[in-house]
């Protein structure tokens, strides 16, 4: 099959608006079953996939999701081209709630995912660059569409990747702002480097939700606020690759 683009949804996006003369396909890979069905349709044009990373009803937490089986069925289906989308929380001052950014940094927290296609056995091990986690020329795609569909994006910022479920405390954000991180979010990570090892152009679109924890002036973080916050800036997308897949 041939796709222009993948679009991996994460919370707040369980379905692609605007997609015309869909398909669905239940994909099976050497790593187990991805999160759902994938939805293949037009847009602009353009033959487009969709997967819900949490599933379509959100029942797959992010230390849960299969990224293994997600990436793999994508590629299978013949993505080369992937945004995933992540909702995140804002550490630095300029992401704050609302904000749309494409990262172009990663620093991994997460523990205990399957994070490569090289544990299976009899695989030859690749050790792949990983300097710059992000498609440089995919990035520049996304924001030079953002700029057409005349939608705010910012260019760049550290992606930092916790294992969730939970939100993080005060002090792990603190310890997260000393890092270098401007966005936290639970599940960019191992699905960009997952891509990079299927050799799969990657990068991500985060949707700021909230201020991460001790980040605003809550002292606690409220979910109805996240997804108001959330809704706000998921309606911003689909233009956005819209404009991508027109812009072709
Ligand atoms: N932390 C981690 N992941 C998130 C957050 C957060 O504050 N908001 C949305 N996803």
């Amino acid at each position: 099959m041939n796709l222009d683009l993948a679009i991996i949804g994460g919370t707040g996006l369980y379905a692609f608006p605007g997609l015309e003369n869909v398909g669905r396909e239940a994909i099976a890979t050497p790593f187990g079953a991805p999160s759902g069905e994938i939805v293949v349709g037009s847009l602009a044009g353009k033959r487009v996939a969709f997967l819900a990373r949490h599933g379509e009803t959100h029942t797959i937490a992010p230390h849960r999701v299969n990224y293994r089986a997600n990436v793999w069925a994508l590629h299978h289906l013949g993505a080369r081209r992937v945004i995933g989308v992540n909702a995140v929380g804002g550490i630095t001052q300029k992401m704050g709630p609302r904000v749309l950014a494409v990262p172009d940094q990663i620093i991994d927290y997460t523990h205990g995912r399957l994070d490569s296609f090289c544990d299976v056995e009899g695989t030859k091990v690749e050790h792949i660059d990983f300097s710059e986690p992000y498609s440089a020329g995919l990035r520049a795609e996304v924001l030079t569409a953002a700029a057409r569909a005349r939608i705010d994006v910012i260019d760049g910022g550290c992606y930092g990747a916790t294992q969730g479920p939970r939100l993080e405390t005060r002090a792990e954000i603190a310890r997260m702002r000393r890092d270098g991180c401007d966005l936290v979010g639970m599940t960019g990570m191992p699905e960009a480097a997952l891509a990079r090892e299927l050799e799969i152009d990657y990068a991500c679109l985060a949707l700021v939700a909230n201020w991460a924890a001790g980040c605003g002036d809550e002292t606690i973080i409220s979910l109805p606020e996240i997804f108001a916050n959330l809704g706000a800036a998921t309606a911003q997308v689909a233009p956005i690759v819209a404009a991508l897949l027109a812009g072709k």
